[in-house]
């Protein structure tokens, strides 16, 4: 099979830092069909070699057996090639469009990664120059609009632009190993389905802690936010992930059903919830991993009188028979105590207690995403000291960590994404519908937020965000699992 791949944002940064190591991966793994190009396109002068010499260079800063060798290089170079492109000009595609014509690729893709603004304007160039043909898919990247308004004005365009099939909304967690574990978990398994409910879990937490801070993306974080940046896309992902009803199969479509009801069942927030079960925080100077760092007010880019968050923890329940009171935990932020990415379903504890011991925080599984990769069971088993008292617990754990069992050469989010547009694969793409009511449920939030006089509570780097969200969760008789 051929494809072309267009990579509108050629030089840009998520070219460099996550598609070109994801291509590169594909092409050492040998699954990029090998009848290919890459296109880069931008607005600098280049000639094909000298943009091969500039991934290249940067490739140089890999560390470790990622980076490619030179000879490596010059093969995976090979598919490269470069246009010099102005993004507003009709020419420019019609260049593109001859380019695309003589090679009359099986695939055409086209990989929007250029700053969001200008992403419409991209689609509907596509469409005047003939593009959107049905061997062409378009992938866009987040965030797709600020909120439902501007989320809903995009994708009319796009719309009108392309078929629904020819769109690949990305949300990069959805192809984390992990994530796509969680649902051979869930649906290759009859073990636990029969526990996942109410009547047996507690309460569930979505964790996306990073130690980093907003980096070089200071003026674009500092537009965005946490609330945006991770808990519409990100984080809602995961809790379709755990929380939708077993899909009737595994296409695109089916999926997607699925996940759109859990979001039309988050419960509505009102006055109350609002005030109550959302915390909003803000990093101030701290100690991250033994150095210290800058707050979030002195990040340049960042504007001294922002109100922006860098942490948001929310309560919310999925009102439907499966988990009607059940508590859904999600906290996200950056510059916390480590980069630590995980869902811990808490299991409610035994209904009646023979032993001494307390029953503590046992009984629960832990789906790690990041940094590890794997699942954890935490139970209760007899003690090592069992002689003296036969009746005390400990608590032990079953620990499968799945780069030792799989090895560390797994395929990450974006390699696993990138061949399955090339291939056609929907499955892990969010549809305009899903990504339109993950906006509806948190546009409440920026409304209240908005009016708000307090602005974001201050928390001090390298720790776990700011007490308010331990109070949030306390109130239901729970803990975060570092405080449990
Ligand atoms: C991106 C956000 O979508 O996800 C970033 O824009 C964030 O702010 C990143 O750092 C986190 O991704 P990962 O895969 O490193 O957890």
């Amino acid at each position: 099979m051929s494809f072309d791949l267009v990579l509108f944002g050629g030089t840009g940064d998520l070219a460099w830092r996550k598609l070109m190591p994801a291509l590169f991966q594909a092409f050492r793994h040998g699954t990029l069909p090998a009848d290919g190009r890459i296109i880069g396109v931008a607005r600098d002068d280049l000639s094909d070699d000298q943009y091969r010499a500039l991934i290249q260079s940067r490739f140089e800063a890999v560390e470790g057996a990622k980076r490619p060798s030179a000879e490596e290089f010059a093969r995976f170079g090979a598919l490269l090639h470069f246009l010099r492109m102005d993004l507003s000009k009709p020419d420019d595609y019609a260049r593109l469009a001859a380019s695309l014509k003589q090679r009359n690729a099986d695939t055409v893709v086209m990989y929007v990664a250029t700053a969001p603004a200008l992403f419409t304007a991209v689609c509907e160039q596509i469409a005047a120059a003939g593009l959107n043909g049905p061997h062409t898919r378009v992938v866009l990247e987040k965030p797709l609009g600020h909120d439902l308004a501007s989320n809903r004005a995009i994708n009319d365009t796009v719309r009108r632009c392309l078929g629904e099939r020819q769109v690949f909304r990305i949300d990069h967690y959805l192809g984390k190993p992990s994530v796509q574990n969680l649902f051979a978990l869930r649906f290759g398994n009859a073990l636990f389905e029969p526990l996942w409910r109410r009547e047996t879990i507690a309460n569930i937490q979505i964790t996306i802690a990073e130690d980093l801070g907003v980096e070089k993306r200071g003026a674009f974080y500092d537009s965005t936010g946490a609330l945006r940046d991770m808990v519409q896309n990100h984080a809602l992902q995961l809790l379709c992930a755990i929380g939708m009803e077993p899909p009737i199969n595994a296409h695109a479509d089916a999926i997607r059903d699925e996940k759109l009801k859990v979001l039309r069942s988050l419960k509505p927030w009102t006055p109350e919830s609002l005030s109550q079960h959302v915390v909003r925080g803000r990093y101030q100077a701290g100690t991250v991993h033994g150095g210290r760092v800058a707050g979030y007010l002195e990040e340049p880019g960042v504007d001294s009188h922002s109100r922006t968050e860098t942490f948001v923890a929310l309560r919310t329940e999925i009102a439907n028979w499966r988990w009607a009171g059940v508590p859904f935990y999600i906290r996200t932020g950056k510059r916390l105590a480590g980069r630590d990415a995980r869902i811990e379903v808490n299991f409610r504890p035994a209904p009646h207690a023979i032993f001494t011991s307390p029953l503590g925080s046992a009984n629960r599984l832990v789906i790690k995403l990041q940094p590890q990769d794997g699942l954890e069971l935490h139970l209760l088993a007899q003690g090592q000291d069992n002689r003296r008292n036969a009746q005390a617990l400990a608590p032990v754990q079953l620990d499968l960590d799945f780069d030792k069992r799989f090895g560390t050469e797994r395929v990450g989010a974006y390699e696993r994404l990138l061949l399955d547009v090339i291939d056609g694969r929907l499955n892990l793409f969010v549809r305009s519908d899903e990504q339109e009511e993950a906006w509806r449920w948190v546009e409440p939030i920026l409304d209240a937020w908005r009016s708000d006089t307090q602005g974001p509570r201050p928390y001090a780097a390298g720790t776990w965000g700011p007490s308010a969200a331990s109070a949030m969760i306390a109130r239901d008789g729970y803990c975060w699992s570092e405080e449990c």
